[in-house]
């Protein structure tokens, strides 16, 4: 079993990755919290796979769960969903010792984890994710939030679970685009802190790239990832999410790099109503326009802003929806949460592995780089 120990000034907690963890819930969650009533808290894709489990297994170990099972999906992450759960909780009878559970994706996990900050001024929380991007970014780090009509994570906080528990088993299920989109989180890592995960990630793309074919729709070769890589790469990404959270746990500077690609991902899927792109598909291609407008930039070297986009393109990101114009993508970009004062920051990479924080770039070369998604120019 692996355990990653993540460190911050609210607690410390640790990550166990393991094959079938998902049966050792309540064996792992009773280390830390002793028995009492539960909210596990999980969407209608998940349970039918993995609730019962998760829920026998802490009966197993005398915890009280009470499973709800939502639809699921972004509009889930709202006040409204929340409201209803905390409706849920005090039915159920949970006390400030209680523990709610989060059994899902990201959407999932940030609402659970909000829910959990805010009832009764904040009550313990464990992460049980069971999406790639869940495992390697989501579930570590304590943010949590539900969105506004007018943007994406725009109401929350920095609330630490005490435990997470990551079961690679749960990624059998996960439909393939699904796990390419997680993928990108993970390739992210590469890009802004470790040049050698994103020279493995690209010699395997070298390797699985000769069987992938490369037109849109086809199957993409990261398919093929076997599992004792996928889990030294999940191992990796949390060591290096655990490294920036515990030096800069509020996003007070360092953790800004998480960010890279987001700028222009939350506003791509801001302009589409968060209906067209996976949020790892809009960080994908938020991250090949970062690349762009660095090399634009002269802050990245045309080499390495073409390995990021050859990289990232084995994903399969999706083209542009048609009827999506600069316009739209540039209006959501001003409306944008990372937006400072007057100033538009974006994180752009400097080199593969490393990044610079750049402030209210020319506003012409930032439509210039939208515009060349657009015309699928880099697809
Ligand atoms: P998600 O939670 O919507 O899950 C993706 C889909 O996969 C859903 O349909 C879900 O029902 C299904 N699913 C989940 N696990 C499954 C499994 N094992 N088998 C079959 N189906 C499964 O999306 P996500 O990509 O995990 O997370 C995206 C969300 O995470 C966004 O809201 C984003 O803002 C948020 N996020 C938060 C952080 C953070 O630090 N808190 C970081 C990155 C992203
Ligand atoms: N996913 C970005 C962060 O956790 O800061």
């Amino acid at each position: 079993m692996i355990k990653v120990e993540i460190k911050t000034t609210q607690n410390r907690y640790p990550v166990y990755l393991q094959k079938g963890i998902l049966e050792l819930t309540g064996r792992m969650i009773k280390r830390y919290l002793s028995p009492c009533p539960v909210l596990l808290i999980t969407d209608k894709n998940v349970s039918g796979h993995y609730a019962e489990i998760c829920r026998q297994s802490l009966l197993r170990e005398g915890f009280k769960p009470s499973t709800v099972v939502l639809e699921g999906g972004e509009k889930d992450k709202s006040l409204q969903s929340a409201f209803k759960l905390y409706g849920i909780a005090l039915k159920e009878g949970l006390d400030r010792k209680s523990v709610v559970l989060a059994l899902g994706g990201g959407v999932i996990g940030d609402l659970a984890g909000f829910v959990a900050s805010t009832y009764m001024r904040g009550i313990p929380f464990v992460q049980v994710p069971t999406t790639l991007l869940a495992m390697v970014d989501s579930s570590v780090g304590g943010k949590v939030a539900v969105n506004h009509p007018r943007g994406k994570n725009l109401i929350g906080l920095f609330y630490q679970p005490s435990l997470v528990l990551a079961d690679m088993d749960t990624l059998k299920t996960l439909p393939p685009r699904e796990f390419l989109a997680g993928l990108a989180e993970l390739i992210k890592y590469g890009i802004i802190v470790d040049k050698t995960l994103f020279q493995q990630f690209e010699h395997f793309a070298q390797i699985s790239g000769k069987q992938q074919q490369r037109e849109q729709g086809k199957e993409s070769g990261f398919l093929q990832l076997d599992n004792s890589t996928l889990l030294k790469f999940i191992t990796k990404a949390v060591l290096i999410k655990g490294k920036v959270v515990s030096m800069d746990e509020k996003e007070n500077g360092l953790r800004r790099i998480l960010n890279l690609g987001h700028t222009f991902g939350h506003a791509l899927e801001l302009a589409t109503a968060y209906e067209y792109y996976l949020h790892g598909e809009a960080v994908a291609v938020g991250m090949m326009l970062a690349a762009n407008l660095a090399a634009k930039l002269q802050m990245l070297g045309e080499k390495d802003a073409g390995r990021i986009s050859a990289l990232l393109f084995h994903l399969n990101p999706p083209a542009p929806p048609a009827g999506l114009t600069a316009k739209m993508v540039l209006n959501a970009l001003i409306s944008d949460k990372k937006k400072e004062g007057e100033e538009l920051v974006f994180i752009l990479p400097a080199t593969i592995g490393k990044t610079v924080v750049c402030k209210s770039p020319p506003m012409e070369q930032v439509e210039s780089v939208v515009k060349k998604y657009l015309n699928n120019h880099f697809l």
